[in-house]
């Protein structure tokens, strides 16, 4: 292990020693801001019960002493946001680098927290040299790399999205056609499971992806009739992660998305929300208006889960929104208008309402 991540994780305990509730008044620097208002926010993993609740997070945020903190305070999940992708853990054929997904697996297990293990089989962040590869050699590589990668944190990952967004977007509901992967048939989705169980067969296994949350979109069908088939021919898929990335202009739809859990629960999977953020640049209103709809949205999307048995966790695409992926305009603008704000706290580290309305859902309020 490198020595910055081993000094920062004898700091991390104190967080949790300190407990109580989250006053909204420190700054980056973990120091006092006299300009926050003290609204209190319990740490949302003390109300969480038995269910995840998650962020996405980069070993390189873990050097930043607030950001540890407020995520082992808050938070009983991780999930790698880029670190253990395809293009960061097997750069070149059949060289690991595993070195920033150690650090993050290592920050859990000192703070007690789950990791979700992101991901193993997805048509971006690919290395460059499998998208020259087909047929037999491509099935070889995928099947290589995702038996290398499971067998590395064997025990230590709990879950893993071992399938990424590999439906098209659109009406078609057929496999995208921008992955290199779909020219090996719809096949390689089971090999890549019977893969990750054959390393890990305590890992629950999830297909994972966006625009399913609710019913009636072709995408939503067409997993769940995989889903079926996958269950149908034996092979260890063990959940379906709902991505939950809201663009509050279309969606959501709290009602649809329950029904739509529901039924992949009585399929025996689990579910979880995997990567939720409630962008609120298009939401009409002045700054504390959007705040306050992204809380209340926020809430009845956790409710949901809440409400649901087997929907185990909830994720969130990063804690804070000093760090989102909808900052960077290349994804910010699918969003339309920013600033988006899209996490439960402020660039400051500050509890915001969202944070609040989490806490509420997850207690039962
Ligand atoms: C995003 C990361 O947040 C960005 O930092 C990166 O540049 C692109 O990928 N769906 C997924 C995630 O499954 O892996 C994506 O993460 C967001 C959309």
């Amino acid at each position: 292990m490198n020595r910055p991540w081993r000094a920062l994780l004898f700091v991390q305990p104190i967080a949790l020693f300190l407990g109580g509730c989250i006053v909204s008044s420190r700054g980056p620097d973990g120091g006092v801001t006299a300009a926050a208002p003290a609204t209190a926010v319990p740490p949302l993993r003390s109300v969480a019960g038995a269910r995840a609740i998650g962020a996405a997070v980069e070993a390189q945020r873990l050097r930043e002493p607030a950001f540890a903190r407020v995520l082992a305070s808050n938070f009983n999940s991780l999930t790698p946001e880029n670190d253990m992708k395809w293009i960061n853990v097997e750069p070149t054929p059949g060289t690991f680098s595993f070195r920033a997904g150690d650090a993050l697996v290592a920050f859990a297990e000192h703070n007690g927290m789950r990791v979700r293990g992101h991901n193993l089989v997805w048509h971006t962040q690919l290395a460059p040299w499998v998208a020259g590869l087909s047929g037999e050699a491509l099935r070889a590589a995928m099947i290589r790399h995702v038996g290398n990668v499971v067998a590395h944190w064997k025990g230590k990952i709990r879950q893993w999205d071992v399938v990424n967004e590999a439906f098209a977007d659109g009406a078609g509901g057929e496999l995208r056609h921008d992955s290199p992967f779909t020219a090996l048939g719809a096949g390689f989705i089971a090999d890549a499971f019977r893969a990750a169980h054959e390393a890990d067969p305590a890992a629950l296994l999830f297909y994972n992806d966006y625009e399913i949350e609710g019913l009636g979109t072709p995408k939503a069908e067409a997993v769940y009739q995989m889903a079926q088939r996958l269950k149908a021919a034996g092979v260890p898929i063990g959940g379906v992660g709902f991505q939950m990335h809201v663009d509050p202009r279309h969606w959501p739809d709290p009602q649809s998305i329950r029904q739509n859990l529901e039924r992949f629960a009585a399929l025996g999977l689990a579910v979880e929300l995997t990567e939720m953020d409630v962008p609120v640049g298009e939401i009409p209103g002045d700054k504390t208006q959007k705040l306050e709809a992204q809380k209340r949205l926020t809430h009845d999307i956790v409710a949901v889960c809440v409400a649901v048995p087997a929907c185990s966790g909830v994720t969130f695409w990063g804690l804070t929104d000093r760090y989102s992926w909808l900052n960077d305009p290349e994804w910010g603008q699918l969003r339309g208008r920013g600033p988006h704000r899209p996490l439960p706290f402020d660039a400051d580290y500050v509890a915001k309402p969202m944070a609040a309305g989490i806490a509420a859902a997850l207690a039962g309020n």
